[in-house]
């Protein structure tokens, strides 16, 4: 082989790698939204300040932290300007730095010259800015769910391994301590060919119970979106989650720190969805939130002192007796806040939401638990069912199930 061949392979292979090194990595756009109802007049104040947001957001993106809030124009005014971006947990201040650059510049650019409130999601980063202050304000909208086309083997197991692994991830995403990164990765094996890469992420200007509500907020949508793929990913403004069959992520820089706490971290509630079935792995919730108690002497007047006629038969953990006049019985200042029509909404949700878990959602759920406990009330009295800790997911054209534990009430 003549000589000459071989130096201009050398030449050729040193210009890539001199390429790849000093080269902008391009980072890739995704979606964004654009107020288009709330505009501003190019060359007004709020376009200067806009601009100087940008360049501030772009010149802080050489941050460790790949995050940076600022404002533009102090005291606030109509024009003053908040904004923001979020690098991928695991990407280098250089690769943010690209991709905050991009942002700053293509969503002014292309994809949204006058709107007052812009989002802009890339694979790396995510960059959004209004008129309103968001800081420290948890949001899921504006939204965008992707999946990947391709469908995967064995969705039941997949799903199942999908949701194992975002429930791992979200706790150590939430309980980051304050000033760190909301974020975690990790891999996992799902056969001898295919590993499953996954990732959660919070702004980290949210607090903790916030970034777990948004996070959970995301996975609750993964069955619309998603399910049977080898890949999806949720896009809030305050958190994002992803997982594909394939590293999407620098897989060596991400560390999954477990720093030591002197105090053990509470597991926080997930936001109650009925039909969503992954929940964290400890019971605490519901013990947290006090449970119904009656004296002794109600209850013995309410059962005519445990009299055999009231009693309806036994289950799992003791007698049922019925009831007749249980409103008697309730302290008559509770009583007044629950008037009758109060009373048929929560009948009515609680309906709803067991014919949710029963016939419309994708995994068919037996509660097995229902009871005044597990239904949480909000301030409009919208209940919600809660305490998942004993259902079983039925397959979709499964009419019987046997058991051998007595559970549920
Ligand atoms: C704003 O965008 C929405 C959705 O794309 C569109 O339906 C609507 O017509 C737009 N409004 C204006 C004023 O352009
Ligand atoms: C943001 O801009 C919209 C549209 O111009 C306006 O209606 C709204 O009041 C503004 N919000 C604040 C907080 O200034
Ligand atoms: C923009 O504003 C500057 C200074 O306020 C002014 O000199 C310039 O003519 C304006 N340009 C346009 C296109 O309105
Ligand atoms: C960061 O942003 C602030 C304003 O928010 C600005 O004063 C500063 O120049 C920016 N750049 C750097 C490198 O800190
Ligand atoms: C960043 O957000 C925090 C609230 O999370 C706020 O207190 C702070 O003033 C913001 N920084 C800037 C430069 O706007
Ligand atoms: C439940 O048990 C009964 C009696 O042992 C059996 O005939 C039936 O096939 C079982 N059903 C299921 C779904 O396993």
């Amino acid at each position: 082989m003549p000589s000459f061949n071989v130096s201009m392979i050398l030449v050729i292979l040193s210009s890539l790698s001199f390429l790849s090194l000093t080269s902008a990595q391009v980072p890739n756009y995704r979606y964004h939204f654009c107020s288009n109802e709330s505009t501003f007049t190019p060359n007004s104040t709020y376009q200067f300040n806009l601009n100087h947001l940008l360049s501030s957001l772009s010149s802080n993106a050489t941050r460790e932290s790949g995050f940076y809030n600022a404002t533009a124009g102090q005291t606030p005014t109509a024009a003053t300007l908040y904004g923001l971006f979020l690098c991928r947990g695991d990407l280098t201040t250089d690769a943010c730095q690209d991709c905050v650059a991009t942002a700053t510049t293509e969503i002014v650019q292309q994809y949204c010259p006058t709107g007052k409130v812009a989002v802009i999601w890339y694979d790396e980063c995510m960059l959004r800015y209004s008129n309103r202050s968001f800081f420290s304000t948890m949001q899921e909208e504006p939204s965008k769910f992707l999946w990947n086309v391709r469908n995967i083997i064995e969705q039941d197991r997949f799903r199942k391994l999908v949701e194992a692994t975002l429930n791992d991830l979200v706790p150590m995403a939430t309980n980051a301590p304050s000033g760190a990164k909301k974020f975690a990765a990790k891999e996992v094996s799902f056969t001898e060919f295919q590993t499953l890469y996954s990732l959660v992420q919070c702004s980290p200007d949210i607090s903790g119970s916030d970034c777990n509500m948004c996070l959970w907020g995301a996975m609750a949508n993964l069955p619309m979106c998603c399910d049977g793929k080898q890949g999806g990913r949720v896009l809030f403004p305050s958190c994002n989650l992803r997982y594909e069959t394939y590293p999407f992520y620098q897989i060596q820089s991400v560390l999954t720190p477990s720093p030591p706490s002197p105090t053990p971290t509470p597991m926080l509630l997930p936001p109650p969805a009925p039909g969503h079935l992954t929940r964290p792995k400890a019971r605490s919730a519901i013990t947290t939130i006090e449970s119904l108690k009656f004296d002794l002497a109600t209850i013995e007047t309410a059962t005519h002192k445990f009299s055999y006629d009231k009693k309806l038969g036994g289950g799992g953990f003791g007698e049922v007796y019925k009831i007749l006049n249980f409103d008697e019985c309730v302290d008559i200042e509770k009583q007044r806040l629950l008037d009758w029509s109060k009373r048929d909404k929560i009948i009515e949700g609680i309906a709803r939401g067991i014919l949710y878990l029963h016939e419309d959602s994708q995994l068919r759920v037996i509660h097995r638990d229902l009871k005044a406990s597990n239904i949480l009330l909000d301030e409009d009295m919208n209940p919600k069912i809660s305490d998942f800790g004993v259902a079983r997911i039925f397959g979709v054209d499964q009419t019987e199930g046997n058991t051998s534990t007595i559970v549920g009430t």
